[in-house]
Parts: C-alpha cells; sequence; structure tokens
C-alpha cells in the first residue's frame, strides 16, 4: 500500500467511497494521480475499489469507520494523516444516508432523525475539523460536500434528509468564509436523483411489484420529480463536477452550491 509519503502524489480523502457516487469519485481521483484515502463501513466493497485505484499505479488506504462514531472518525483520520505524511489536498464528503423515506414527522422517531443528521452532517463536521486547519496551514486545498437538491428545497416526507442536506450547505458556507484567506475553498455540490445501485435496485423492485417495467417506473420517477431534462442523474455527471471543483478550473470558486439534477431546482 504505497503511501504519498513514497511517491509525493497530491492526496485526496473521500467518504461514502465503498458504493454509488462515493466510490465513482475515489475511482476517478486515482485517475487524475491522486493517493486516495477510501471510506466506509463494508470492508468487501472497499477492498473492490481499493483493487480498481491500486490499478491504476496510485497509493489507497481504506479505512472502515462508521461515521456516526465521533471516536471511529478520529482514529480513522489520525490513520490516515500517519499515512499520508499530514498532506490532504482534496476532501470530498460523499457518504449519506436517506433516512426516513415516507413518515411525515411525528411518523418517525428522534433516532431515525438523529442517525440522519449524524451521517449526513455531524460526520462532515468531524472531518472537517481535523483536516481544514491541515490544509489552511499547508495554503491550499479543496473540499466538497456532496448534499442533494433537498438542502435547497423542502420535500414532505423527507424532513430529516432535507434538514440534514440544508445544515451541510450552512457548513459549507460558513468554511468557506473560514477557510478561504488560507487559499483553500468549500463548495457543495447538490444532486437530484443519481442512478447508482442502490436507486437501480429500488427502481426494478417497484417495477416487479408494479408489473411494469423499470423504464416505465423510471420515467413515471422523472416526471414526478419534474426534472426539465426529463432524465436522472448519472454518477459521471456529479463525478465531472467533482474533478472541475479539484482541478485549475476550481481555483476561484468557493461557497457555491452547484445544482446538478437536470432542471428541479430553477
Ligand atoms: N443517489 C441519489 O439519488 C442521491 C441524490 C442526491 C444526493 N445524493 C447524495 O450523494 C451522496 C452519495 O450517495 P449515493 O446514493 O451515491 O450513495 P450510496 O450508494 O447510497 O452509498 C452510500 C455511501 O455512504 C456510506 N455510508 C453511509 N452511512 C455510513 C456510515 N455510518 N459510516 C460510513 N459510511 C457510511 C456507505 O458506505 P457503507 O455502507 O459501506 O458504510 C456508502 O459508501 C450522499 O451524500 C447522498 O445523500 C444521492
Amino acid at each position: 500500500m504505497a503511501s504519498p509519503a513514497d511517491t509525493a502524489a497530491p492526496v485526496a480523502f473521500v467518504t461514502g467511497a465503498s458504493a454509488g457516487t462515493g466510490a465513482e469519485i475515489a475511482r476517478a481521483l486515482a485517475g487524475e494521480g491522486y493517493d486516495v484515502a477510501i471510506v466506509g463501513r463494508r470492508q468487501a466493497l472497499l477492498d473492490d475499489v481499493a483493487k480498481d485505484i491500486k490499478a491504476t499505479g496510485r497509493g489507497v488506504l481504506p479505512l472502515t469507520i462508521d461515521l456516526m462514531d465521533a471516536n471511529a472518525i478520529d482514529k480513522g483520520l489520525d490513520k490516515f494523516l500517519d499515512w499520508s505524511n499530514g498532506r490532504v489536498d482534496v476532501v470530498v464528503n460523499a457518504a449519506g444516508i436517506p433516512g426516513p423515506l415516507s413518515p411525515d414527522i411525528g411518523g418517525y422517531g428522534v433516532d431515525a432523525f438523529d442517525a440522519v443528521i449524524a451521517t449526513n452532517l455531524r460526520a462532515p463536521f468531524l472531518i472537517l475539523s481535523r483536516l481544514l486547519p491541515v490544509m489552511r496551514a499547508r495554503g491550499s486545498g479543496r473540499v466538497i460536500n456532496i448534499g442533494g437538491n433537498h438542502g435547497m428545497r423542502g420535500r414532505a416526507g423527507r424532513s430529516s434528509y432535507s434538514a440534514s442536506k440544508w445544515g451541510l450547505r450552512g457548513l459549507s458556507r460558513s468554511a468557506a468564509l473560514e477557510a478561504g484567506p488560507d487559499g483553500v475553498t468549500v463548495n457543495y455540490i447538490a444532486p437530484g436523483p443519481i442512478a447508482i445501485p442502490r436507486m437501480q435496485a429500488m427502481w426494478a423492485s417497484k417495477a416487479e411489484a408494479a408489473g411494469q417495467s423499470t423504464d416505465t417506473v423510471v420515467d413515471d420517477y422523472v416526471a414526478a420529480m419534474g426534472i426539465a431534462l426529463g432524465r436522472t442523474n448519472l454518477p459521471a455527471d456529479i463525478v465531472a463536477m467533482v474533478l472541475f471543483l479539484a482541478g485549475p478550473g476550481g481555483r476561484n470558486i468557493t461557497g457555491q452550491e452547484l445544482v446538478i439534477d437536470g432542471g428541479v431546482i430553477v
């Protein structure tokens, strides 16, 4: 497991890297020449992503961390900073959980609310508490927080998720103002629905239950969401924005919300 101390490559720290969009972001950053620390709970999935990164010739550090556990985050960050020799160029907070999917407030409990806030908002706070000072001391760095277009609007039945993503926006904007003078950018990407395996499985099981084709279910979903372009995101749509913000194009962009949702928030 080559470490950045051996390779002098730039270093990225990516959460949610065991699956879905975060895994694609981690692979893409390795493709751009980053050594990448990848965070998730499912070891086998992290191992698969690590294998792909190693195949690019870059260093990789798989970190099995439950982001709801503050101590585990702290220990994981100790390991990470040791591995990276105190270097961090890009932080992507991509881990997230949707939380209760349909109950109105009053129909779900505080434990479910707390789990969503802990994963989607408190974990990025804890990670930035350790890594932003490191970036600021080096005088450079890019932080990219993956929120959601539910952080740009309310939606009935998605209160905990929406609250967590609005919170992440506030955290991102404030961090951008604090870290800007030290040359560190902090931005928030607000995707609409992304066709990742978890969503594809959900659409397929709805289709099976309704005796419809998956295409019909997706078309109905897109119509219900009011997506102007009439299509969901691909993970590549989010990856492209991450690479842009991490690259030369992102040099002078900070404190922004980049909405990628095919035209819902317009
Ligand atoms: N999919 C969409 O339609 C959509 C739309 C808008 C925004 N987003 C946002 O985009 C980001 C990526 O979502 P996705 O749907 O692509 O991901 P996903 O396939 O649902 O995967 C979620 C990732 O978060 C990690 N994670 C969740 N809880 C964790 C915990 N307690 N500790 C450590 N890791 C945890 C998972 O790892 P483990 O399970 O291995 O722990 C996994 O890597 C999220 O922030 C999500 O809110 C998604």
